[in-house]
């Protein structure tokens, strides 16, 4: 029988999925993103290179390894050129890589549309990464968004286009913005379907072949984070899918039955990058410290990320709803040099302690964090090999956060570079 590992953001994003999954992809057969677009960024770094990957999977640098974009996702076919482009510019030709035709499709007025909502908000931004993934996901469930498979044929593609666009440049003219011809579009798309076209196939066919191949190593790579959850987040600040690995069976086209091994991906702290709550948010002198050794800016808007201690409050939730078997405990070298570490445990909104958060944001930002403070390490860990090198307080760190969200470290990440990470959980040192 396959094997199956999923990795998943469990904060608000960024939490160093890529590296993770890139780990791990050395060894999988197939990795397959199933949500959300060219919103998400994941770094990737070995052998001195950094990479960074939008809407390409994290197992795109090993020749053997299947990658596979799966219907769940928005795709943007121009970003999938632009993204495969920089990957030959940086010597990456020899890959295996699959679209899903039945992946919805970001189209040029996606992005105008995001900007345009995003101003009509008055001063109330989300802060979205502007590449149109809510207006595209929104098409999708409007039923007049067009998908990949459609490419593949060219009368069927025209019909989709001309009812997306009757209905687009009438709103695009509402709102002032440029309008889309027919023609050129249909023309510049028939040219990215003689590119694109061999690798738009019925991917819920490759994925289900492989899982029920034995030995075969499947890798499911989920983007963004749990609290930008569409239904589970901080909503309205939040993404427009579902960053969990509830999320799989649905967007990769698979039975839920598959799903057994969910490895949550969260920073030794937090972060987070565009609007909304943050209840441990720091605006001191150890947030800028933090920012500037964790190189906490965005991947893909280069925006300065917002800082804050690790929220177990969150972590507990996130394991809740996403079944976590296991935390990938990241970035946990910047924290390194610091008097004092803190843990949130619990809330305490409007003098009542509570241990989960709330559902609006309103009361979500009345939230005061209640810590526990212990004593940080000043040794430098980013060489470390194994988890008894770690100094005492390091390990104690380790130990408060299983402690607190009753998940087990499985994973300790102390450094970008692919080498500079340590299983600790034997399940994980098998796959
Ligand atoms: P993703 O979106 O979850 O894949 O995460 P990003 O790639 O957007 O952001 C994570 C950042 O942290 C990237 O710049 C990584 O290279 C970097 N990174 C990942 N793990 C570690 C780590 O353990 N230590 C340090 N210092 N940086 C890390
Ligand atoms: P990865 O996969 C961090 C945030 C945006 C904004 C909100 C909505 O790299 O972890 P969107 O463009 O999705 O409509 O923006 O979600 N956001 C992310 N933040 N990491 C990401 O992806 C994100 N993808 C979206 O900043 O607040
Ligand atoms: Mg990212």
């Amino acid at each position: 029988m396959s094997e199956r590992l999923v990795v998943i953001g469990s904060q608000w994003g960024d939490e160093g999925k890529g590296k993770v999954t890139d780990y791990f992809a050395c060894r999988a057969d197939m990795v397959v993103r199933y949500q959300g677009g060219n919103n998400a960024g994941h770094s990737v770094m070995f052998n001195g290179h950094k990479y960074s990957l939008q809407s390409i999977p994290s197992g795109i640098f090993n020749p053997n390894t299947v990658n596979v974009m799966a219907n769940g996702m928005v795709v943007n076919p121009e970003s999938v050129l632009v993204e495969l482009d920089r990957l030959h510019a940086q010597g990456i030709t020899d890959y295996q890589l699959y679209i899903s035709d039945r992946a919805a499709m970001v189209m040029p007025w996606h992005s105008a549309l995001d900007g345009a909502y995003e101003n009509l908000k008055g001063g109330k931004l989300i802060g979205t990464t502007k590449k149109g993934i809510g207006p595209a996901y929104s098409d999708k469930y409007s039923r007049v968004g067009l998908r990949m498979g459609d490419l593949l044929e060219p009368e069927y593609f025209a019909e989709r286009l001309q009812a997306a666009l009757d209905q687009k440049n009438m709103e695009l003219k509402m709102l002032g913005l440029p309008t889309y011809d027919f023609k050129e579009v249909y023309d510049r798309y028939m040219e990215i379907a003689k590119i694109l076209g061999p690798r738009i196939v019925d991917t819920s066919a490759l994925i289900n072949k492989a899982l029920r191949t034995p030995d075969k190593k499947i890798l499911f790579e989920g983007a963004q984070g749990m609290m930008l959850c569409i239904d589970h987040g901080t909503y309205p600040f939040v993404t427009s899918s579902t960053p969990s690995s509830a999320s799989v069976p649905v967007g990769a086209g698979i039975s839920p039955k598959w799903i057994n091994n969910v490895l949550g991906v969260a920073k030794a702290y937090c972060t987070r990058v565009g609007e909304g709550p943050f209840p441990t948010e720091l605006h001191d002198h150890i947030a800028h410290e933090i920012r500037e050794r964790g190189h906490e800016y965005g991947t893909v808007t280069g925006r300065p990320r917002r800082v804050g201690w690790f929220d177990a409050v969150v972590a507990r939730y996130t394991s809740r709803l996403a079944g976590i078997d296991n935390w990938a405990l990241m970035l946990f070298d910047v924290l390194s040099g610091l008097d004092k570490v803190k843990i949130c445990t619990h809330y305490e909104l409007d003098g009542e302690i509570i241990d989960t958060p709330p559902s609006t944001i309103s009361k979500l930002a009345r939230c005061k964090p209640v810590y526990i403070e212990m004593d940080g390490w000043k040794e430098d860990i980013s060489g470390i090999k194994s988890y008894d090198e770690l100094p005492e307080a390091a390990k104690a760190y380790v130990r408060k956060i299983e402690e607190v969200t009753e998940v087990p470290v499985g994973v300790i990440s102390v450094g970008p570079d692919r080498t500079q990470t340590v299983i600790i959980s034997e399940k994980l040192k098998e796959f």
